[in-house]
């Protein structure tokens, strides 16, 4: 886990920019993978603001985790175009396979879904990212494939 110190100075290091919630939030990612739980607080009090607004600006963008993601990071799109040549099933029948939610992690720890609104791929879907690699025209076989090569 985080060093709450390192927390706190990467929080102070944000302060002096106007709006700074979301570059801190950002930063933790970036620092952590995830926003640690323990920072909520400190961010809290930092910005001088409640641990329930921290979090409802959390939960509003898509980017930010509480907790560390799997090995491995699958975003499948659900944005129209995928949706409608069946990205949402596909989705669902891999969520209910692999025994886990949207923006939950397989429990074994190795991949992590989410969602993602829309890859480019629009002409060629459903798609899907696994880490940066970008998959396009998914049916059942592939996705399991892909599930498979990242070890869920
Ligand atoms: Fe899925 Fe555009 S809608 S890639």
């Amino acid at each position: 886990t985080p060093d709450r110190g390192d927390i706190r100075d990467l929080i102070e290091s944000h302060l002096h920019l106007e709006g700074p919630l979301l570059p801190i939030l950002h930063a933790m990612m970036e620092a952590y993978g995830y926003v640690p739980d323990e920072a909520l607080l400190d961010i809290a009090d930092a910005l001088n603001i409640s641990r329930a607004e921290v979090h409802g600006v959390m939960s509003f963008y898509h980017d930010f985790r509480t907790i560390p993601a799997g090995r491995h990071v699958v975003k499948i799109c659900r944005a129209e175009a995928c949706k409608s040549v069946g990205a949402d099933a596909l989705a669902e029948n891999a969520l209910a396979k692999l025994g886990t939610v949207w923006h939950g992690t397989t429990p074994n720890g190795a991949v992590t879904i989410e969602p993602v609104y829309c890859l480019g791929l629009c002409a060629n879907g459903p798609a899907a990212m696994v880490d940066d690699r970008i998959v396009a025209g998914l049916d059942e076989a592939k996705l399991d494939a892909v599930f498979k090569e990242a070890g869920a």
